[in-house]
């Protein structure tokens, strides 16, 4: 569809269940292939429900020592903070799955959001020796279309040059901390994970040739020499046309 592959589930337990699938075989090949497997996550409620998976069930069959978990974006709060990534993905994975804590590379949203950035960009440098390919992003969309941080007609967009950037989003009021597309575009492996009805309208949009993509940010998204994948349920499918 539109050159964008997509999976439509019945709902998000499925579309969970398949996005966790598919992580296992992408952290098999990129361990296989490169003896590691370097990961970014993303935040918000979506993905709760994958992360435990990830976290339980199918924590045996990933090679944590080999994995280097990295964040899409994060909220300029303490990582404590109700609001913070980082703590939902402590909740829900890092609490059960035996991962080394050398391993984890927090963005610090508690510190001045310039200089988070600027200190996530030079520790991707360093881990990447460059600029990074992630083996695999997980990203979500919000129902105004936007991903990681980036949010509609942001000049984030416009970023060509960073890795990370700091960025302030007129709508919550509130900065953000976020990987840039540079970063995303030259992933692996990007699958996004979208659920619920209040993201039909987006998620129709993606997949419409004339929409504007800077009105949708999650359509700028296209890894340059990797997969792109949407596993969606049935409710966020639903305005898309057969
Ligand atoms: C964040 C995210 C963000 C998220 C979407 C969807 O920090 O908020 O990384 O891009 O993926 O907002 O969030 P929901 O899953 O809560 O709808």
């Amino acid at each position: 569809m539109n050159g964008r592959p997509i999976e439509i589930h019945p709902d998000l337990q499925a579309a969970s269940r398949r996005a966790a699938e598919l992580f296992v075989e992408i952290a098999r090949q990129s361990i296989k292939r490169d003896e590691r497997f370097d990961l970014a996550l993303s935040g918000g409620s979506t993905p709760r429900l994958l992360y435990t998976l990830l976290g339980s069930e199918f924590s045996s069959e990933i090679d944590w020592n080999r994995t280097h978990l990295f964040w899409a974006d994060e909220r300029c709060v303490p990582p404590d903070d109700e609001e913070s990534n980082y703590r939902m993905v402590h909740e829900t994975l890092l609490a059960r799955a035996p991962i080394p804590i050398s391993n984890v590379h927090r963005m610090r949203g508690e510190e001045d959001p310039n200089r988070a950035a600027a200190e996530y960009e030079a520790l991707l440098r360093a881990h990447f020796r460059g600029l990074p390919r992630f083996s695999l992003i997980l990203l979500g969309m919000g129902a105004d279309g936007h991903t990681a941080s980036l949010f509609p007609y942001s000049p984030a967009l416009d970023e060509r040059e960073r890795l990370t950037i700091a960025t302030y989003v007129e709508k919550l009021k509130a900065m953000r901390l976020t990987l840039t597309l540079r970063s995303i575009n030259n992933a692996a492996h990007v699958i996004f994970l979208v659920a619920g009805a209040e993201k039909a309208p987006a998620l129709r949009a993606v997949f419409d040739e004339k929409t504007d993509a800077r009105s949708i940010p999650a359509k700028l998204v296209a890894p340059t020499d990797g997969d792109l994948l949407w596993v969606v349920d049935r409710a966020a499918a639903s305005l898309l046309a057969e």
